[in-house]
């Protein structure tokens, strides 16, 4: 691992304005693109593109996110001090360049098209943003892409002291950084102390075999991580052989098994293919009783171990250097639940903070938070402990749709609003859930979800085939109440902090499995969201209420969109999927719209009691 170029470690401070500063941190131009603003050092409000240009993982120049940061916060681009940029681009320009000449003439094809992309985009960022907002360039900062998955990671976690791990796939040259944070005298120092660069990287080697196995890379992650749980390690010394461990905890990758550092076409070699079998196409159906289905579902598995086991060297000898209890990983990699879980449990860290937008759309907060305490040198501030900084759903469009649309619109008082939406999960009704603010991040944790009881492998498969239009490997996550978590989890000591944000996969209780069914995946885990009141009080309610009719408060909790589609955000967009997919009810505020229920539902009281 190499010494880094040391991140600005102390504050500097760069402006006469120290209070209420007002920046917009931008990332863009890779995968999920967003905006964030945050004013006096606190987040006002953060969304992703996708969001509001509903193109999955919209890579573009995030203007729709821009122009609703700006108006929900009543600022012009005149008033921003700083417009921050989450990578330096002439860095990673320098590392398409160099990495595209030291693989010539093997790059020679894939060349012109990497400049292309550069050229037109990522290194005139400072022109883009200027000319699309009108900010004077000397307002235009830039962040290293690493310090802004760490700073996303240290400053929005309830810690002071704590040691940092970022993983990725690439920003400029970084691929992974560690590194430590300390915000405990009111200023912010953020030192990220070593890195390994392009490129040998965990992020791009599960990337290849997400490749391999014939899903969309950057979204099908997720996918390679659910396969594993059906698969055995049988190829993990093949793995090994792909990935160097060197003295000092980290790794090489041998490139003679990659091609992802010279073209953008593929991103493993023949040799790859010659040591794991032909690859997957992606419309080839994964069949579990086929040997190729089970080579691929074992490929799957030996990837996850390996990855799992080298993280948490990294973590151990980390905890070993700082000493310190509480660990805060950033990057895309720390998405994956069962790697954090591993992390908690063997690397000596007593509490793993994973913010909940850990990948790159995460670094627009954590870019404008990087400036705001590092380069202004602004007070540390303590931040709210949550996701939702999106856009708020407004019910009274929902019930306007809804009305025109010929559907049966009620408006009911709270109580009643979450004894009729309890009595219809129990009844085994799919209940599509908007309540205020949208998430920043991947994950529904409670106002943009899809909620159904979760007892039997039937509703999983319902939801699969009728609701989501997915692969019937993927497993569905647990909502639970913090105080009864450990009756149905076996959470380790600081799980239920790595579970506030679904950052963790942890074991469910033997004796509840079989009731749980829909949310246990086939190794007996769960992607569990343990629930504080504080965070979404309106779900925890519904919980509650839930468990006094089945005798078990948790329910199947899934993100509000189907496959290929960006979470629902707007209510006409709630509405439409509603209209479109197996969705028996949909809320909003006060609004409950009901379809007819289905002839094929049962009641899940009986079931579970
Ligand atoms: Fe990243």
């Amino acid at each position: 691992m190499r010494d880094g170029p040391r991140s600005q470690t102390a504050a500097i401070n760069r402006s006469p304005a120290s209070t209420d500063v007002k920046i917009l941190g931008i990332s863009a131009h890779y995968h999920d693109s967003a905006a964030a603003v945050v004013v006096d050092g606190v987040p006002v409000c953060a969304v992703q593109e996708e969001r509001l240009s509903r193109r999955k993982n919209d890579a573009g120049f995030p203007l729709a996110a821009i122009d609703w940061c700006l108006e929900q916060t009543g600022l012009d681009p005149a008033d921003l001090d700083a417009v921050v940029f989450y990578e330096r681009s002439m860095l990673k320009f320098e590392r398409i360049l160099t990495s595209a000449l030291r693989a010539f003439p093997r790059s020679w094809q894939s060349f012109p098209q990497a400049i292309r992309n550069s050229l037109g985009e990522k290194v005139w960022v400072r022109g883009i943003i200027s000319s699309q907002l009108g900010v004077p360039a000397r307002k235009i900062l830039f962040t290293k892409h690493h310090a802004a998955h760490a700073a996303t990671a240290f400053l929005t976690a309830p810690t002071r002291r704590a040691a940092i791990l970022t993983a990725d796939g690439v920003g400029e040259w970084a691929t992974l950084t560690v590194g430590h944070g300390d915000r405990r005298d009111g200023r912010t120092d953020l030192t990220l102390l070593r890195e390994v660069r392009f490129p040998h990287s965990l992020g791009l080697l599960y990337s290849t075999f997400t490749a391999y196995l014939g899903f969309p890379v950057n979204e099908g992650e997720y996918k390679v991580m659910g396969l594993a749980a059906y698969g055995r390690p049988s190829y993990v010394d093949r793995v090994r052989t792909l990935i160097r461990r060197t003295p000092d905890g980290a790794f090489t990758l041998d490139l003679d098994y990659f091609d992802h550092h010279t073209t953008a076409k593929r991103s493993y070699s023949s040799r790859f293919v010659d040591l794991f079998g032909p690859p997957r196409h992606a419309y080839d159906p994964i069949d579990l009783k086929t040997t190729d289905g089970r080579r691929f579902a074992d490929c799957a598995a030996s990837v996850q171990q390996v990855l799992e086991e080298t993280l948490v060297d990294i973590a151990r000898a980390l905890r070993r250097e700082t000493s310190l209890p509480d660990l805060c990983l950033g990057g895309g990699v720390a998405l994956n639940g069962v790697v954090n879980a591993r992390i908690l449990a063997e690397s000596g860290f007593e509490r793993v903070f994973v913010p909940p937008a850990p990948g790159d759309a995460g670094c627009a907060l954590g870019a404008a938070l990087y400036a705001d305490r590092v380069y202004f040198g602004n007070p540390d501030r303590d931040l709210p402990d949550h996701p939702f900084w999106g856009p708020s759903v407004d019910a009274h469009d929902l019930a306007r749709a809804a009305r025109e649309d010929g559907q049966a619109v009620e408006e009911l008082e709270e109580p009643q609003l979450i004894d009729r939406i309890a009595d219809a999960l129990a009844s085994g009704r799919i209940v599509g859930w908007m309540d205020g603010a949208c998430e920043f991040g991947p994950r529904a944790l409670g106002h943009r979800s899809i909620l159904t009881a979760p007892h039997s492998s039937a509703m999983r498969d319902r939801l699969n085939r009728d609701i989501k239009y997915r692969e019937e490997f993927r497993p569905f996550a647990p909502v639970v109440p913090a105080e009864a978590a450990d009756r149905y989890f076996d959470l380790p000591a600081g799980g239920a902090r790595l579970a506030r944000f679904m950052s963790g996969v942890f074991p469910v209780r033997p004796e509840w499995r079989s009731q749980l069914a829909a949310v246990t995946h086939v190794d007996g885990s769960a992607r569990v969201q343990v629930l504080d009141r504080d965070m979404a009080p309106r779900l925890y309610t519904l919980l509650q209420a839930y468990g006094r009719r089945t005798g078990l408060p948790v329910l199947l909790n899934t993100s509000f969109n189907v496959a290929g589609e960006p979470i629902v955000n707007r209510a006409v967009e709630g509405y439409l999927t509603f209209r479109r997919c197996g969705i028996d009810a949909l809320v909003a505020g006060p609004i409950v719209v009901t379809k007819r229920a289905s002839s094929s539902t049962t009641s899940v009281t009986e079931e579970v009691a």
